[in-house]
Order: C-alpha cells, then structure tokens, then sequence
C-alpha cells in the first residue's frame, strides 16, 4: 500500500488489496442517497453534464452498495483508529444502525451536525415543512483505545452564553491582575488513602482528589486557594488566560460551505471545505499517521492531511476527479502524488460513464478541450488544442457508427470552417468509411474516423505528428 498516493478505481477493490489495520482515519463522503439531479460543472467552465444517481432501486440499494465499503473501512483501521462517514437526512439513520452492526454499538462515538447552508433563500423551501441546512457525519472509533485531541475554540470566537458562562465562574483576581476563578478538590467517591489534614485545613468527607505530593506541588506553583475560615475547603485555582478555549460540541456551525467566490473552490459539486476536515484530522490523528479517503472527490481530505503533516491515500472512480486532485495538491504543495491506476484497456474505456468517455478521448488522448454542452454545438464534443489546429473531435460510445454520423459531422465542420475532424468510436460501419472518403475527394475535408482500440494503440499520436508545426532549421 502506497501512501501519499491517488488510486483511481472502485474503492471496494482497492480497498480490498490494502493491508488490515494499516490505517489511523478514514473520512468517507460517499454518493448521498438523493434523488437529485445535479450538474457537474469544472473549474474550467468547459464541461456541463447531467449526474442522475443510481440509487433510483431505494434505500435497501444503497445500503447493501454501502455495506461491504464501511466493512473495508472497518478492517483498514488501526485499534487507535477513528471512522467518519459524511451524509445526509435521506441515510444517516440507516447508516448508523449500519455501522452499529459493523463497529459494535459501543464505538459509536457522536452524531455531528454540520450547518451547510446559511438557511436563507437558498435553503430548500417547502410549505410543510422546515428548512434543510445541515449534514450529519457519524463518527466511530475502533475501540476505546481511539485517538482523540479535544478541539477548542479560541475564547475570542466561542458563543455568547459560553462567555458569559465564564464571566460568572471567573470572578477573582490575584495580586497580579490574573483573574482566576477556585474549583473544588473533594473526592467524588469515598477515598479513604486521599483523606489527610493540609496546613492545619480539614479533608472533605469522602477524601481529597488528589494525593498528598500533588497538594504540595500545587501549592508551590501557588494553585491553591486558602480561605481565610480554617473550618473552609481548600479549592483548586483556575487562571482565565490558561482556559484553551470552548471545548467543541457535535453542533458545527462555525464552518462555512465552499461559496461561489471562495478561493478553495475547485467547481466540484460536492466539494467540502478544508476546514472541516482539518478539524476532523486534528481530533483523530496525529502527525505522521495514515488518513484515508476512499471517496475522495476533488480531494479536500488530502489537501488538508497534507497541510497537518499526515500522510494520505485518496480513492475515486472518477478519471476526472483522479486528475482534479492530483492538480490541486500540485498547484497548493507542489507536490506530484503517484496516481496508481489500473491497465488501461478495452475494458476500462467500456466501464466509462459518457462524460468520462468524452474527457478521457478529448483531454487524455488529444490533450484537448472538451466543449460545453449547449444548444447549437452540433454535437461537438471537444477540440484539438490550437498548436494542433483546434480541429473539432466527436465520440460515440457505439459500435457501427455509420453514414449518418458522418454526414452530420461533415455539416458541422463545415460550418466551423475546419478542414479536418475526428469522430472517435468503437468501430465503423463501411457506409461511414465511404461517407468520409467523399468528403475528402469532393469537399476536400479531412474526417478521421477512429476506433478506440486504435487510440489505445497510440495511433493518435501519429495524427498530431502530422499536424505539428514544422520544426524551426
Ligand atoms: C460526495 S463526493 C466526495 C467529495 C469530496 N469529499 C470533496 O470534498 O471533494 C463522492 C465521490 O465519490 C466518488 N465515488 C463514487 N463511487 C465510488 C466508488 N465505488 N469508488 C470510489 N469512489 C467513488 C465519486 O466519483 C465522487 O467523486
């Protein structure tokens, strides 16, 4: 298992090749159960495409779809480790009684409720019912042996009631102006062994909370509050300037969403903010440990390890976001993460969702750009880049494209006033082939017609070869 790394696959498989307990934190930000349509819209603004989500079989679907990944996730982590899984209302009760049953009900640690939204206009609106603005992460540990770093809140940023909270208790000040406030030392329960006499003062009932040697420590460091009255308690002392902060909740309203003018924006639909999984990295791991993120989108929980010194592994199924994160941590760090990818091969092109299809012909193998999709395009998936002509490039994820298409695709250059395009697909029919040789004996255009196997084969390059500019003498 190589970290500091970006695998492109199905996460259940590459998961499945990972070493057990090899991991200290996963964060999981799976596909929501929603039966929402969104757009994927890229940074570059040059690719718009429909997303449905394939949970349309109902919950049950998901769940099962879900199942074997959280149990992956469970045998990766560490005994120290710590699972947290992002979702929404439309699953999280599911996937909690889920999780119960994989991490056992008792390293159920917390239901953290993140606001997402500001609640405004914005906010799903319905007449019968509230407003939604939230997000749930369940967090787990895998034992009670998990790492955990309390998180505060700087005092300067904590809520109202908190601050008020300590002006009511920080109520002394010292003769150095420190404002302090006493804090008491009995025993809880019965500790006959901590019941002694201190400078003449009495022991609470069930003992003291600490032993003998402590009690002079503190009271060399001047921690001990003395009342005048020797029948009183001795009190433990609290200084203001030492409190860390508020300690956080599971309430997370502090972290903003991704906006449209933010500067960590990557244009990708579900992208979560660096913030929140910085908080998460800090509270459940510590530098050097391994931080996993199976679905890894634009690559926020790496971007975030990175910054916090941990090393990370990221998983993703889309080519796409595989290439969007390695970029971004390039662009923030300057660093090349290893992209492990399986073979490329006949079989992976087939297994490309359409939009993939189109990126991987136009970007990967042209070095292209991929069109917008809008009205009047004619059908124009993507361009050469200019150094090669910026000729116009169609796909068809088909077999035995035939004479239509290329008699389309004719009009539509000709229209562009281009010489030459390429129409990449499966295979051809023998009308196509012919439909392409008339255009060039009779209109003098130049359509290549492609067949993957032969983009496979590097035949690509050879046509970029033949239109590079000539080399200077
Ligand atoms: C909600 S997004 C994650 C967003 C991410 N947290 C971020 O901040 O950018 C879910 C991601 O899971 C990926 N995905 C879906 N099914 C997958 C699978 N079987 N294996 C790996 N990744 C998958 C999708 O491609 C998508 O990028």
């Amino acid at each position: 298992m190589e970290t500091n790394a970006i695998y492109e696959g199905d996460n259940l498989e590459i998961m499945s090749k990972f070493p057990s307990e090899s991991i200290d934190l996963i964060y999981a930000d799976p596909p929501f159960f929603s039966n929402r349509q969104y757009e994927i819209i890229w940074n570059d603004g040059a690719e718009k495409r429909a997303f449905q989500d394939r949970w349309a079989g109902g919950i049950e679907h998901y769940t099962a779809w879900m199942e074997p990944r959280l149990r992956e996730c469970h045998r990766l982590l560490k005994e120290t480790g710590s699972f947290y899984l992002h979702c929404d209302w439309h699953a999280n009760a599911h996937l909690r009684v889920l999780l119960d049953k994989i991490f056992g009900e008792n390293n159920f640690r917390n239901e953290i409720v993140w606001k997402r939204k500001t609640g405004r206009g914005e906010t799903q609106h319905k007449s019968n019912q509230f407003g939604v603005c939230v997000d749930y992460v369940l967090f787990y540990a895998k034992s009670k042996n998990s790492k955990f770093n309390t998180q505060f809140i700087p005092v300067s940023e904590a809520d109202e009631t908190y601050k008020e909270y300590l002006k009511k208790m920080f109520r002394h000040t010292d003769k150095k102006g420190r404002v302090f406030r006493v804090d008491n030392l009995a025993s809880p329960s019965p500790r006959p062994n901590l019941t002694y006499d201190y400078k003449g003062y009495k022991p609470p009932a069930n003992g003291w909370a600490i032993s003998l040697e402590k009690m002079k420590k503190w009271d060399k460091e001047g921690r001990l509050y003395f009342p005048k009255n020797r029948e009183g308690r001795i009190q433990r002392i609290r200084y203001l300037d030492e409190i860390k902060g508020q300690p956080i909740q599971n309430l997370w309203d502090d972290i903003r969403p991704i906006s449209s003018q933010s500067d960590e924006r990557q244009g990708y639909p579900t992208q979560k903010p660096v913030a929140l999984l910085e908080r998460i990295i800090k509270t459940s791991s510590n530098e050097g440990d391994v931080v996993l993120d199976p679905f890894c989108g634009c690559g926020t929980a790496l971007v975030a390890a990175q910054k916090l010194g941990r090393k990370w592994i990221g998983i993703d199924v889309s080519p796409t976001a595989c290439k969007l994160m390695h970029k971004r941590l390039q662009k923030e760090f300057k660093i090349k993460a290893h992209l492990v990818r399986g073979e490329v091969d006949i079989n992976y092109v087939k297994k490309l969702p359409p939009f993939e299809f189109q990126n991987w012909v136009v970007v990967d193998k042209f070095l292209g750009k991929v069109s917008e999709r809008k009205s009047g395009d004619m059908g124009i998936d993507g361009f050469t880049p200019q150094i090669m002509g910026g000729f116009p490039i169609q796909v068809k994820q088909s077999e035995d494209v035939g004479r239509n298409v290329v008699d389309n695709f004719e009009t539509a250059i000709q229209r562009m006033k281009k010489k030459r395009g390429y129409i990449i697909a499966y295979s051809f029919g023998k009308g196509a082939y012919e439909e392409a040789a008339r255009a060039k004996n009779q209109q003098g255009l130049e359509i290549v017609l492609r067949t993957v196997k032969e983009l496979l084969e590097g035949k690509i390059e050879d046509d970029h070869q033949h239109h590079l500019p000539a080399e200077p003498r």
